[in-house]
């Protein structure tokens, strides 16, 4: 099949390559030139374990990226995935969305036979039927399931992981009313059928079960930390509860760390838009309300427990880890930013470290007055304290480099430092 995929970010840029490794022709498309560029030299413009191997082996081939989206005119079927960031007011952002689809639109007319123009962005209920559609007739001049087909088709890829989570994730969701969409849908995942369940469904509930996944797991992760919180307060290992809770099948063993709670580019922006959208509805959604308030305060409970051992005004802090989680150079909405923000409110001296160079660069761009230092033993030298803000494996097999610092207070934001004499040991939630 021949596929576009508009937008060239983590989402499209992994699809094109697990795509053209399922054998297809794919055409990527991007404003950024740099972007471009890059995927046609067959590297990708961000960290993902194995992308760039595909990359290098599709690109120039059967991978070509592309700024003109006349190029699109031959495709079978093409996939929008372009970001919908927050607004002030936690919705999202359509502008990229109607810019791509308008963009779209405009050369859909020229395109041979029945295109299926497929949506991956995460949009709330109804965009696609009410928002998108209109954009692609108006500006194509063709009609939706006569002239073109159109789906929803949600990605459940974790950064970090996203090329593995692509070759085989838990479910596939198709979302469509019409028979030629759903079967171009089935042709572009073939390798997968056989062994993945496919959920085949409307347009709004594909929208919708991007929403529900993401606010369930977030949800997860608030309500194991405030069990946590409570777990501390009786010096109780949460953990140990944790594994206890997780071998009952309804609740599951997976996403019950405790810790200093997610960020991301998707949980704190789904969760919010969807809260936001059921307020314009006119539900208030207090239960995933309280999940973000959860959330927003572990970083603050993780501050209050340094303050508990150490006044850190003049003194060198260590943060180490500053991607929102292990294995990406991502860090949006890390709790790495509210935790170096209260550092500084606090007057202390900020080094930090990530095994991530672009996460490093990423976090350098929002903090350029932080020092950030190349590994964990200069980080940790001279320091008053140290917060464990990702976890990094690696952070786990530090010993001796905490000999290094002034103080000995190690904060343990995600449990992965090994409690040891010499350090006076927190964990947040154990
Ligand atoms: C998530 C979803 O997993 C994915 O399906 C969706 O498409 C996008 O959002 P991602 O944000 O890349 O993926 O990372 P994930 O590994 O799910 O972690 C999200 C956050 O939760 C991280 O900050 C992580 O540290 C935190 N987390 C995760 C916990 O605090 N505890 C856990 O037990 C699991």
């Amino acid at each position: 099949m021949r596929i576009g995929i508009i937008g060239s970010g983590y989402v499209g840029t992994t699809v094109a390559a697990c795509l053209a490794d399922f054998g297809h022709d794919v055409i990527a498309v991007d404003v950024d030139d740099a972007v471009v560029g890059r995927l046609n030299d067959g590297e990708s413009s961000i960290s993902e374990p194995r992308l760039d191997a595909l990359l290098d082996r599709y690109a120039g081939s059967s991978l070509f990226a592309t700024t003109d989206y006349d190029d699109l005119a031959d495709v079978d079927v093409v996939f929008l995935a372009l970001p919908t960031p927050t607004n002030d007011d936690g919705s999202i952002d359509t502008a990229y969305v109607e810019a791509g689809a308008e963009a779209l639109g405009r050369v859909l007319a020229d395109v041979e036979g029945y295109p299926t123009v497929v949506v991956k962005s995460t949009i709330v209920p109804g965009t696609t039927a009410d928002l998108i559609a209109p954009i692609l007739e108006r500006e194509s001049g063709l009609r939706v399931g006569t002239d073109f087909g159109l789906a929803v088709n949600p990605e459940f890829l974790r950064e970090g992981s996203a090329v593995e989570d692509f070759q085989q994730p838990d479910k596939l969701v198709f979302g469509t009313n019409d028979e030629r969409a759903l079967d171009a849908l089935e042709t572009v995942f073939a390798p997968l059928l056989d062994d993945v369940p496919v959920v085949r469904t409307g347009l709004s509930e594909a929208e919708m079960i991007k929403y529900a996944n993401n606010a369930f797991l977030a949800a997860k992760i608030s309500l194991v930390n405030e069990l946590g919180n409570i777990c501390k307060e009786y010096g109780v290992d949460a953990y140990e509860v944790a594994d206890a809770i997780g071998l009952d099948d309804r609740i599951g063993e997976q996403f019950l760390r405790s810790g200093v709670g997610w960020g991301g580019s998707c949980f704190p922006k789904d969760v919010a838009a969807l809260v936001a959208a059921a307020r314009d509805r006119g539900y208030d959604p207090q239960l995933l309300q309280a999940a973000i308030d959860v959330n927003d305060h572990q970083p603050e409970r993780m501050l209050d427990l340094l303050d508990e051992h150490v006044d850190v005004a003049g003194e060198r802090v260590a943060v180490l880890g500053l991607a929102f989680g292990s294995g990406t150079d991502d860090v949006r909405n890390s709790q790495a930013i509210p935790i170096i923000e209260g550092l500084r409110e606090r007057g202390a001296d900020v080094i930090a470290y990530d095994p991530n160079r672009g996460a490093v660069e990423n976090m350098r761009g929002r903090f350029p007055d932080v020092t950030y230092l190349a590994s964990a033993s200069p980080t940790l030298s001279g320091a008053a304290a140290a917060l464990v803000v990702t976890d990094w494996p690696a952070f786990g097999a530090l010993d001796r480099e905490f000999d290094l610092m002034a103080g000995d207070v190690v904060i343990d934001g995600r449990r992965v430092v090994e409690r040891r004499d010499g350090i006076t040991y927190e964990g947040l939630t154990w």
